[in-house]
């Protein structure tokens, strides 16, 4: 009888086989998911380091805040930055410090601004404290801004990084310094933009100002204010030169009725906590280290690269002119202004006294049709302009202005010094000089370039 087949080797065998392909399968099962969670993790990296890089915090771009979520309503961006350190307090101080007698402690708001930085210089220049402030928003180029913060920074001014709506850094700055003095210039400026971002000139000429005045209001020793406002309140005056009594109830834009609000607000201020306050109302002004979006200087731009300009004409075919004014007349009427203001009266965020309040136009006395302007500039440049003249839209610009700057010549000697020609050639000399553009000198053929 034959032996049935000894089988147990063949179970053993295929037992141990099965045994290896479950090892295998759960290592490989092991591996996969390790495999997964590396890939969910490094996806994850790269999506924060995405959001981060597109959507920038609040404090650092206004103008990309939607909607629903405007930088005024937030309260404590400053607890999220990293200022308030011991090296951060000493820069502040060391900025802020006077180096002559009884000099000044100003607090400058738009200090990386136009006109901010140009006040920044010459009070330090003479010997006051200076500290800035501002957000460096992309309403325009902020490499320019950084730029004149360079500027600044040599001659030992202070930027501080931050929002006028950011209570707890602006109490904290007053906590460290007692200022004597603000030069409160930060403001969302230009009248056109206002109808595409009405919300960021609430924000920063409204909200932005209130705030200011708020620990303004409660700081000990409370600090004179001298502030811009804007030639823009005159909107539809009629008047002619614009004086500080003629009505400013007809704002043209939402720019200047924030700005009128403001002169209001300011009213509101002195009367119930005694704050001593100088609202400074600015016609056109331009120069060297300027603005972008003023015409003076993208007429100049367009110009040398050949395109044509808008030149407006008012709905009557007449010309359009401004009041232009040249940045040091303007710095110079600052000074003034800051010089005569009397101290606030107010401690402990109550009225002690009446306080000063004032308004003054600072402009140049004599307006100049923008057809005048172009002619100036075509000299300059050598080139001619492609002239395209169009009727005004109604996009909040006002037909002309011109200046009565009688009451700021008598209470502090404003005098505007500097006609349009040559203000324009100093502006030009820094523009081709900044932007490296070689000018064109003789040859009206010859290329012309814009770098940077
Ligand atoms: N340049 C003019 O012709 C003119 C005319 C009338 C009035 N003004 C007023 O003068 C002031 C200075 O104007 P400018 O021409 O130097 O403008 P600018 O835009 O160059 O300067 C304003 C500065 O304020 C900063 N800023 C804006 N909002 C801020 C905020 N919420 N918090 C902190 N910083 C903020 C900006 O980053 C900017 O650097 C403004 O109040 C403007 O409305 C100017």
């Amino acid at each position: 009888m034959a032996t049935p087949p000894d089988t147990s080797k063949t179970v053993k065998l295929e037992r141990y086989n099965s045994y290896v392909r479950k090892l295998h399968s759960t290592k490989l099962l092991n591996a996969s998911s390790k495999l997964l969670f590396r890939v969910t993790l490094l996806t994850a990296l790269v999506l924060i380091l995405f959001f981060t890089i597109k959507y920038p915090p609040l404090s650092d771009n206004p103008h990309h805040v939607p909607p629903h979520h405007h930088s005024f309503l937030s309260t404590s961006l400053f607890s999220s930055t990293s200022a308030g350190g011991a090296a951060w307090e000493k820069q502040v101080r060391h900025s802020s410090t006077p180096r002559r007698p009884n000099g000044f402690s100003v607090l400058v708001t738009g200090a990386a601004g136009f006109i901010g930085s140009h006040c920044s210089l010459a009070l330090k220049k003479r010997g006051d404290g200076v500290l800035g402030l501002d957000n460096f928003n992309d309403y325009y180029d902020p490499s320019l801004k950084r730029a004149r913060q360079n500027l600044l920074t040599k001659h030992q001014i202070f930027i501080v990084e931050g929002d006028l709506n950011d209570a707890p850094l602006l109490t904290k700055l007053f906590d460290v310094v007692p200022f004597t003095h603000v030069l409160h210039l930060a403001a969302q400026a230009g009248v056109r933009y206002a109808m595409q971002n009405p919300q960021s000139y609430v924000g920063s000429n409204i909200a932005g100002f209130v705030n200011l005045l708020e620990v303004a209001k409660a700081a000990n020793p409370q600090p004179s204010i001298v502030w811009a406002s804007s030639s823009s309140v005159y909107g539809l005056n009629t008047e002619n030169p614009f004086s500080e009594r003629d009505r400013t109830d007809q704002p043209a834009s939402l720019y200047a009725a924030t700005k009128k609000a403001g002169e209001e607000i300011a009213h509101t201020y002195n009367h119930i906590y005694g704050l001593a306050l100088t609202g400074l109302r600015f016609f056109t002004v331009y120069g060297p280290w300027g603005r972008p979006d003023m015409a003076y200087f993208f007429f100049t731009k367009d110009i040398l690269q050949g395109k044509p300009i808008d030149i407006y004409q008012t709905q009557y075919q007449k010309e359009v002119a401004r009041d232009f004014t040249y940045i040091d007349d303007v710095v110079k009427g600052c000074l003034g202004a800051l010089d005569t203001a009397d101290k606030s009266t107010g401690s402990g965020g109550k009225k002690k006294g009446p306080a000063q309040l004032r308004v003054y136009n600072l402009g140049n006395t004599s307006p100049v049709p923008v057809g005048r302007l172009v002619s100036i500039l075509e000299g300059l440049l050598n080139t001619k302009a492609k002239k395209h003249v169009i009727t005004m839209p109604r996009n909040g610009d006002v037909p002309f202005t011109h200046a009565n700057v009688t009451l700021a010549y008598k209470d502090f000697g404003y005098k505007p010094t500097t006609d349009l020609a040559t203000g324009l050639r100093k502006f030009v000399k820094w523009y081709v000089s900044y932007f490296g553009v070689q000018p064109r000198v003789k040859k009206e053929t010859q290329h012309t370039e814009e770098s940077g």
